[in-house]
C-alpha cells in the first residue's frame, strides 16, 4: 500500500486520497500512487468514476522541488498526466488551497475539475525559471486562449477559482464546506448523464483564432520586454503557447518537454530555485526555536517624519497597527504627514486602495512634536539622521520615557547597534530595524542583533517583520551590517575602475547587462550625488565632489555622471569623461583599457569575498541568507541567486584565483577572506557550512 495515496469507495465513485504534507508536492511517491489508483479504479468494474481529492491544506502544490536537479524518478509526471487523461472513467478533481505549477496541471489532464471558492490555481513555474513541464502550457491555451494563458505562465500568479470559472479553467464552483462530498456528487452527475470524457487536448476553438498570427505573440513580448530582461524562462514559456496555437497537440508537448530539460537543467532555474528555499530558511534561527514567546505589539512609535520615517509608519498602518509619529519641528511634522498622504492617495488613484482605505490608513497616523508621547508605545522604531551621538541622545531620552518592556529599535543603516543599547537600561529591548528605501515598498529588513538582545525581542521583530510584508534577515553588528558592508568595496572598485581607464557608463553597462537593474554611478545619480556633502568641507578630489561643485548634483538639477534630458533618459556626458580624465592625470595614473571583465570581477568578487569574511565573522547566519539581502535590498538579479551563490556558480576556486590576481597587482583590498581560502582548499562551498 502506498502511504500517502489510498483509493477508496463511495458507492460507484472511486476516491483517490492524497496525503503527503504539508503541501502534497507531486513526490516521486505521490507520483506512483496516483498512477496505481488509476489503474486500479480502471480495471474496477464497479467503478464508475474518480474524484482526485487532496487531504491537508491544499490541493497539489507542484512538483516536488528538491527533486529537481537530482536524478529522476520514475513515473515522471507527464507520462502521470498522460495516464489520468487516457483514462476511461471519468476522473475529476477537487480543488482547494493552491493548485499550482504540476498540481494544476494534474487538474487539467483530469476530465473535470471543482474548486471551492477559496481556492486559487496558477503556474508560477516561471518564478522557479522553469515553464510548466507537464502539459501545462498545452493544455491552459486550449482553455483559456493564447492571450490569457500567457499573461498566467509569465506572471507565475496564481488567480481565484471564481476567476478560473470564468476563463473555464474550473467547470464548477461547489460549498466551501464539504468539497469531498460536493466532488463525489458531482462525479455522480457525470456518471447519471453519461457525460463525455472531456479532454482538455481535444479543445480547438480557444485557440483557432491566433493560429498563423505571430504578431500577437510578439506584442506580447515588446509589452513585456522590460519585466522578463535577462530571463530565459518567460521567453520559453511564450514559445510553448504559441506552439499550442500553431502546431498539433503532441509537437507542442514535444517542443515544452524540450524547453523544459533545458530550463531545470540551466543556471538561471537552479538559482530561482535556491532563492525559493532560501526565502523561506531565512526566518530560521538556529538558537530561537519557533516557540520562543513574541511580545505583544499593539501600537509603534517612529522618531523621523522623513522620507525613511515616513515609509516605516507606512507599513505599520498597512498592517492595521496604531502609529505614533515624532519630529521635532511642526512643519517637518506636517511635511512628512503630507508625503504619506500623497502616497496614498497615488496608490488609490491608480485603482490599488480605494479613498476608505487611505483615510483608514491615515487614521492611524497620529502627529507629536514630544517624544513623551511614545510612552504607551509597545516598539519605538529611531529613523534620525545617521549620527551616533543624535541617536545616543534619543536612546538616552527614550529610555527614561518608554513603558518597561517596549522595544526600541534604531534604523541606522551603519552604525553599532551595541553602543546604542548601552545607553539605556534596557540594552536587551534594544536591536537594529533597518530598512531600505522607499521603505514602504522595498521588501527587505535586515534585523540586527545586538550582542545583549533578547531572543523574545529578536523573535518579536522576525515576527513583525512578517507581518508587514517584509522578509526579514537577522544580521550580527559591524559597520554596515551585510546589505551595506558589501556594497562598500562595489563602490570602491567602480570609484577606482573610473579613474584607471574605464568611464562611468562602461561600469554601470557591465552592472546592467549582468541584471542590475542600474549601475553604480546612475545610482548615485538618481539618489543624489550631494548626500552627504557640503562645499565648505569638499575636497575636490574625487569625481563626486568635483561633480557636486559644478553643481551637478544627478538627476534632479538634469546632470550628475550624466547628462539628463527633459524625460530624464541619461547620456554619456563629455564633461564628465574630461574631468575624470583629468583627474586621472592630476593624480599620476596611467590610464588603460580596461576589460568588461574585469569590472565584473573587481566589483562583483570583492562582493562575495567581503561576503565570506561576513560569514566567517557570524554577521549572517547562512550564505543563503546573504543572497536574500541582495536580492531584496540592492536589485540583484534573482536568476543570479545571489553574490554567494553566484559566487559557487563561478566556482570559488575561480574567485579565489582572481582575488590572488588582484591582490597582487593592486594591494591587500583584494586579499581573500580566510574561509574563501579554506573552502577552496578543502573541496567545499559556502552552502557546505
Ligand atoms: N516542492 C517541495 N517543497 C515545497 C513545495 C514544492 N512544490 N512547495 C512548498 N514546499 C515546502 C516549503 O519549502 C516549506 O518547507 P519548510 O517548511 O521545510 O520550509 C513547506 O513546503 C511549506 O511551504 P511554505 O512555507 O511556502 O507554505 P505557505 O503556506 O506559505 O505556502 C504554497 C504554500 C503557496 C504552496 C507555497 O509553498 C508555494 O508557492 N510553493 C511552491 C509552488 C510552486 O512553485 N509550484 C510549482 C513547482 S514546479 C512544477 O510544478 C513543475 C511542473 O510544471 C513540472
Amino acid at each position: 500500500m502506498n502511504p500517502v495515496v489510498e483509493l477508496r469507495r463511495d458507492g460507484e465513485i472511486a476516491v483517490l486520497a492524497v496525503n503527503s504534507p504539508p503541501v502534497n508536492a507531486l513526490s516521486a511517491q505521490v507520483r506512483e500512487g496516483i498512477v496505481e489508483g488509476i489503474r486500479q479504479a480502471g480495471a474496477d468494474a464497479s467503478v464508475k468514476a474518480v474524484v482526485l481529492h487532496c487531504e491537508g491544506r491544499t490541493f497539489f502544490a507542484g512538483a516536488d522541488i528538491s527533486e529537481f536537479g537530482k536524478p529522476p524518478k520514475q513515473p515522471m509526471l507527464p507520462e502521470v498526466v498522460d495516464f489520468i487523461e487516457a483514462s476511461s472513467k471519468p476522473v475529476i478533481a477537487a480543488l482547494h488551497g493552491t493548485a499550482l505549477g504540476g498540481g494544476l496541471e494534474t487538474a487539467l489532464a483530469c476530465h473535470y475539475r471543482v474548486a471551492v471558492p477559496s481556492a486559487k490555481c496558477g503556474f508560477p513555474e516561471v518564478k522557479l525559471g522553469l515553464l510548466p513541464g507537464a502539459g501545462g502550457t498545452q493544455r491552459l491555451p486550449r482553455l483559456v486562449g493564447p492571450e490569457r494563458a500567457m499573461e498566467m505562465v509569465t506572471s507565475g500568479s496564481p488567480i481565484s477559482a471564481k476567476a478560473a470559472k470564468e476563463m473555464g479553467i474550473v467547470d464548477e464552483l461547489v460549498d466551501e464546506s464539504d468539497l469531498l462530498a460536493s466532488a463525489i456528487a458531482f462525479a455522480r452527475k457525470v456518471v447519471a448523464e453519461n457525460r463525455p470524457l472531456k479532454k482538455v487536448r481535444d479543445l480547438d476553438d480557444k485557440i483557432a483564432a491566433a493560429r498563423g498570427k505571430p504578431e500577437i505573440f510578439d506584442a506580447f513580448r515588446k509589452a513585456n520586454a522590460r519585466k522578463f530582461r535577462g530571463f530565459q524562462a518567460p521567453e520559453y514559456n511564450v514559445r510553448c503557447i504559441e506552439a499550442a496555437v500553431n502546431q498539433p497537440f503532441d509537437e507542442g508537448i514535444r517542443l515544452e518537454r524540450q524547453l523544459f530539460q533545458e530550463l531545470v537543467s540551466g543556471e538561471q532555474s537552479a538559482a530561482q530555485r535556491h532563492v525559493f528555499f532560501a526565502e523561506r530558511q531565512v526566518w530560521k534561527i538556529p538558537d530561537i526555536s519557533d516557540d520562543t514567546p513574541t511580545l505583544p505589539v499593539k501600537k509603534v512609535g517612529v522618531i523621523g517624519a522623513g522620507t525613511m520615517g515616513g515609509g516605516i509608519s507606512m507599513n505599520f498602518a498597512n498592517a492595521g497597527l496604531p502609529v505614533t509619529i515624532v519630529e521635532a519641528k511642526p512643519e517637518a511634522l506636517e511635511r512628512g504627514l503630507g508625503v504619506i498622504r500623497r502616497n496614498y492617495e497615488s496608490t488609490a488613484k491608480k485603482g490599488r486602495m480605494s479613498m476608505e482605505d487611505v483615510e483608514r490608513r491615515m487614521g492611524l497616523l497620529t502627529g507629536s512634536l514630544k517624544l513623551e508621547d511614545l510612552a504607551d508605545c509597545d516598539l519605538i522604531i529611531e529613523a534620525v539622521f545617521e549620527n551616533m551621538a543624535i541617536k545616543k541622545e534619543i536612546f538616552s531620552k527614550l529610555d527614561a520615557i518608554a513603558k518597561p518592556g517596549a522595544i526600541l529599535a534604531s534604523n541606522t543603516s551603519y552604525l553599532n547597534v551595541n553602543e546604542i543599547a548601552a545607553m539605556t537600561k534596557r540594552p536587551e529591548y534594544v536591536l537594529g530595524m533597518h530598512f531600505f528605501s522607499p521603505a514602504n515598498i522595498m521588501r527587505l529588513l535586515e534585523v540586527v542583533r545586538g550582542e545583549k538582545t533578547d531572543k523574545r525581542v529578536v523573535a518579536t521583530a522576525m515576527q513583525l517583520g512578517r507581518q508587514i510584508g517584509k522578509i526579514a534577515v537577522l544580521v550580527g553588528v559591524c559597520h554596515g551590517f551585510v546589505g551595506n558592508r558589501m556594497l562598500e568595496p562595489r563602490q570602491r572598485e567602480a570609484n577606482r575602475l573610473i579613474l584607471e581607464g574605464a568611464m562611468p557608463w562602461d561600469v554601470d553597462r557591465v552592472l546592467y547587462e549582468f541584471g542590475f537593474p542600474m549601475g553604480p554611478f546612475a545610482m548615485a545619480d538618481l539618489a543624489g550625488l550631494d548626500i552627504g556633502w557640503s562645499r565648505e568641507t569638499s575636497k575636490g578630489e574625487t569625481a563626486r565632489e568635483i561633480l557636486c561643485e559644478q553643481d551637478r548634483r544627478g538627476q534632479k538639477t538634469g546632470a550628475g555622471f550624466y547628462d539628463y534630458d527633459e524625460n530624464r533618459n541619461a547620456k554619456p556626458s563629455k564633461l564628465v569623461e574630461q574631468i575624470i580624465l583629468d583627474l586621472s592625470a592630476k593624480k599620476g595614473i596611467t590610464r588603460r583599457e580596461i576589460s568588461d571583465q574585469e569590472i565584473l570581477e573587481r566589483c562583483v568578487y570583492t562582493m562575495i569575498n567581503e561576503g565570506a569574511k561576513i560569514l566567517e565573522e557570524g554577521i549572517a547566519i547562512r550564505s543563503s541568507d546573504i543572497d536574500i539581502v541582495w536580492i531584496n535590498g540592492y536589485g540583484w538579479p534573482v536568476y543570479r541567486g545571489g553574490p554567494m551563490f553566484y559566487g559557487e556558480q563561478v566556482g570559488l576556486g575561480k574567485v579565489l584565483d582572481r582575488l590572488r590576481a588582484y591582490e597582487a597587482k593592486f594591494g591587500a583590498d583584494f586579499k581573500p577572506a580566510a574561509l574563501l581560502e579554506r573552502l577552496v582548499a578543502e573541496g567545499k562551498g559556502f552552502r557546505d557550512l
